[in-house]
């Protein structure tokens, strides 16, 4: 049996937060398998015993194929121990970086019909010299207003390694009676 971790990401920061669960997993002896939640077709859920999801904001939200997914899996995905983390730039700062703290994380536990078990927020990247000029120009602006990096030239990662470690970790440990 294998744990199944599925990620939603646009410029590759919850692919790579996913990709480091993935390994101190494996690093444990746990089978795993790293997926893009917007590319897999069907899941075979009898191959999982335990599940995964990641997935960043953009512009507030969530990619809408991430409720598409866990509305059409609910029953697979509540049947098995579950975790999800959330990756987004308001979590740079400490009192926003917890499931009941972050704004976006909060709503998505309330509405989700997926009760994971376990539930984490990590801060992401912020790489201006990637982004479009609109883009760039837009989280300028929001830097600017909530006092964050403005200098485009720059790309920086606020994830904390440490605190993903301690998820997987927790993941690891994870049973239906925990
Ligand atoms: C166009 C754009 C819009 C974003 N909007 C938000 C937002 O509304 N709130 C937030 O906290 N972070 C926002 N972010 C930051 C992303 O969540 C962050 O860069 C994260 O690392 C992206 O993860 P990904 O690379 O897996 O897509 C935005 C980033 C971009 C590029």
């Amino acid at each position: 049996m294998k744990t199944l971790i599925l990620f939603s990401s646009r410029d590759g920061q919850t692919r790579e937060i996913a990709a480091n669960i993935a390994t101190e997993l494996q690093d444990k002896g746990v089978e795993t398998q790293l997926s893009n939640l917007h590319r897999i077709e069907d899941v075979d859920w009898n191959a999982y015993d335990k599940v995964v999801i990641g997935a960043s904001i953009r512009y507030g939200h969530f990619h809408p194929g991430l409720k598409a997914f866990v509305d059409k899996h609910a029953d697979a995905l509540n049947a098995r121990p579950g975790a999800f983390f959330s990756v987004n730039l308001v979590a740079r700062k400490p009192e926003k970086r917890s499931p009941q703290t972050n704004s976006y994380t909060r709503k998505f536990l309330i509405d989700s019909p997926w009760r994971p078990d376990l539930c984490s927020v990590f801060a992401g990247a912020l790489r201006y010299p990637r982004y479009k000029w609109y883009d760039r120009f837009m989280i300028r602006l929001i830097m600017k207003m909530t006092g964050g990096e403005t200098d485009t030239s720059k790309e920086v990662v606020y994830t904390n390694w440490q605190d993903v470690t301690v998820f997987a970790h927790d993941i690891a440990q994870l049973t239906r009676n925990t």
